[in-house]
């Protein structure tokens, strides 16, 4: 019998997420031995909840909402990835130290590449709508696979400035100016909390939009926002958020458990219950 292995999600507030049914299907599915649990913790508690999680013999975490930028100063040693997101969401204890790492940002590209086999980020600019800790996500993936410019828009734009700061292809523009920059657009990626279900609708008018743009959004609920249903009538190629959801949760699994775990249709059909 292999060594039961306890790992949790941390965030403040926790309940919402669908983390633990996404970890505890793959231990289910792969045959394994442990848990996925999830602990509300306040942001001034973060350091002294993951050291004692990990002397309780933890042997690793996903961080949400608030804790992403926070976890990256308290981890002990963190990959290139995290640090140029400045973000961690996943943690590893190894020898009782914590090893911080960004999976979003292959939950980003990898669900896109699913969704759109063989789509090429390098044809034209990438518009990014945003600037919190996702775009941020987005942003380095969009980087990694080489688009050419990448066109910043956020409603606070020194936040842009700051996100595109050191970036040579990431240029920022006006929020008011969203609906004018898309005649030249590859890929269109929704990064802010806009459409989310309860929330304010984004506003935006596809009209001038690239017809051959592939629209994302990283809102997934609902699963079709508004800004994918007008992609779509105008016949834009469109890829939901719940990919980005799923992807990010593989690698993490996998630092953990050893195992890459596949997106099968029952957990699809799990998560979108
Ligand atoms: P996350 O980490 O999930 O990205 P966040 O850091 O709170 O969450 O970021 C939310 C994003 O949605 C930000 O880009 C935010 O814009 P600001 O930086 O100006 O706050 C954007 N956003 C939220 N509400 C918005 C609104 N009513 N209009 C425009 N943008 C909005």
């Amino acid at each position: 019998m292999s060594e039961f292995l306890k790992t949790a999600l941390i965030g403040h507030p926790v309940s919402h997420s669908k983390s633990p049914l996404i970890h505890n299907y793959w231990i289910k599915k792969y045959g394994l031995s442990g848990e996925y649990g999830a602990f509300d913790i306040r942001p001034e508690n973060l350091e002294e909840g993951l050291s004692r999680l990990a002397r309780e013999g933890y042997s690793g975490f996903n961080l949400t909402l608030p804790h992403k930028e926070r976890a990256l100063a308290i981890c002990d040693e963190a990959d290139a990835t995290a640090r140029a997101v400045g973000a961690v969401n996943t943690i590893a204890v190894r020898d009782k130290k914590l090893y911080g790492m960004n999976t979003d940002v292959f939950g980003f590209t990898e669900h896109i590449e699913e969704g759109r086999a063989g789509f090429d980020f390098t044809a034209g600019p990438a518009v990014l709508l945003g600037a919190g800790g996702a775009a941020k996500a987005v942003l380095q993936g969009l980087i990694q696979q080489k688009a050419p410019e990448i066109w910043i828009l956020n409603r606070t734009r020194e936040k842009a400035e700051e996100m595109a700061f050191g970036r040579p292809n990431a240029y920022v523009f006006d929020w008011n100016k969203r609906e004018d920059i898309l005649s030249d657009a590859n890929i269109l990626v929704n990064a802010t909390s806009l459409g989310l279900e309860g929330k304010e609708k984004l506003e935006i008018d596809l009209k001038n939009l690239n017809p051959g743009a592939l629209v994302n959004d990283i809102v997934y609920v609902p699963l079709y926002t508004e800004l994918l249903k007008q992609a779509q009538a105008r016949g834009n190629p469109v890829v939901t958020g719940i990919g980005m959801l799923l992807h990010q949760a593989r690698p993490a699994f996998r630092s953990w458990f050893g195992v890459m775990p596949d997106v099968d249709a029952d957990l699809l059909r799990l998560v979108q219950k």
